[in-house]
């Protein structure tokens, strides 16, 4: 059979661990990048499948770019998992987080974007059916206060991702935003989120079942996947209550309760 190479990025931890374990048994050889290159490798030591490691930090200025013409040196990249990622927790303004903010619009914004663009571009020259999945977020779908920037962030993703799809459908490429509510991995850890009320009251999804739910909506070329039943609640209260409602509530929900 014909080698087909996916890139992963964030593939060191959390959701991108499970989506490197789903593509790997399906066949794809693997590009896994994020900075952490050990936790890569170990995680490649493990899969059936051929892997190439890219350390690389995406909140530098062009690294996306950098990265989509690493993973392209001497292999052709046919799908592609854009999901590294990273939030900041604090009030909005006061200093506390200006840098993470920042990181997190370069790495969750800009990274994104470049990432898309390469590979969208890519598919079209090469006239083939490439599939991207985009790792959003339910934040996507409500302003986040004490979280500002982080929900805005994944708007933007949403929103971009839905346009692309509509965009690329005709030339047969494939875009996929998947959007988790709150899931168990090191991303809380490394917000600094963990004594909120929304630590305390949700129940927070299981990892690798969140990256089953947006792998399979990524294979079946779905626009967007909300994966469990009360995260398609959330959804849907986000939709039908006024923003004046919604953005207290959910201000509430990542304050600090300790
Ligand atoms: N967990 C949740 O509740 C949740 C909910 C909705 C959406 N999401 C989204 O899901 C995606 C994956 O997050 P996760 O939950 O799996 O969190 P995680 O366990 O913290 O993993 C985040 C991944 O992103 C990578 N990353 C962060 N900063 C990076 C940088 N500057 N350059 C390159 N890679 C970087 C990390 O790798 P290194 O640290 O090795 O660089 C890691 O592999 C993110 O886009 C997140 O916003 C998560």
């Amino acid at each position: 059979m014909e080698q087909r190479w996916a890139l992963i990025t964030g593939a060191s931890a959390g959701l991108g661990v499970e989506f490197a374990r789903l593509a790997a048994a399906e066949g794809w050889s693997l590009v896994l990048a994020a900075r952490r290159r050990s936790e890569m490798e170990a995680l490649a030591a493990t899969l059936p499948v051929t892997c190439v490691v890219i350390d690389i930090d995406l909140s530098q200025p062009r690294s996306g770019d950098v990265l989509w013409e690493m993973a392209n040196e001497g292999r052709q990249i046919d799908l592609l998992i854009n999901n590294a990622g990273l939030g900041a927790h604090g009030p909005f303004g006061t200093g506390e987080t200006d840098e993470r903010e920042d990181t997190s619009i370069a790495v969750n914004v800009v990274a994104y974007t470049d990432l898309l663009q390469r590979a969208v571009a890519d598919f079209r020259q090469r006239g083939i059916k490439g599939q991207v999945l985009n790792v959003a977020s339910l934040a996507g779908y409500m302003p986040g206060p004490g979280m500002a920037v982080y929900h805005a962030t994944k708007a933007y993703a949403l929103s971009l991702s839905d346009a692309v799809h509509s965009e690329a459908k005709r030339d047969g490429i494939t875009v996929t935003a998947l959007c988790p509510g709150a899931t168990r991995t090191e991303f809380f850890d490394a917000a600094e989120v963990k004594r909120t009320w929304l630590m305390t009251l949700s129940t927070m999804g299981d990892a690798a079942s969140v990256a089953r739910a947006g792998w399979d909506g990524l294979r079946a070329g779905r626009r967007r996947v909300v994966p469990g039943i009360m995260n398609k609640f959330s959804m849907i209260f986000a939709r039908l209550l006024p923003s004046a409602v919604m953005t207290p509530l959910v201000g509430r929900l990542l304050a600090k309760n300790l």
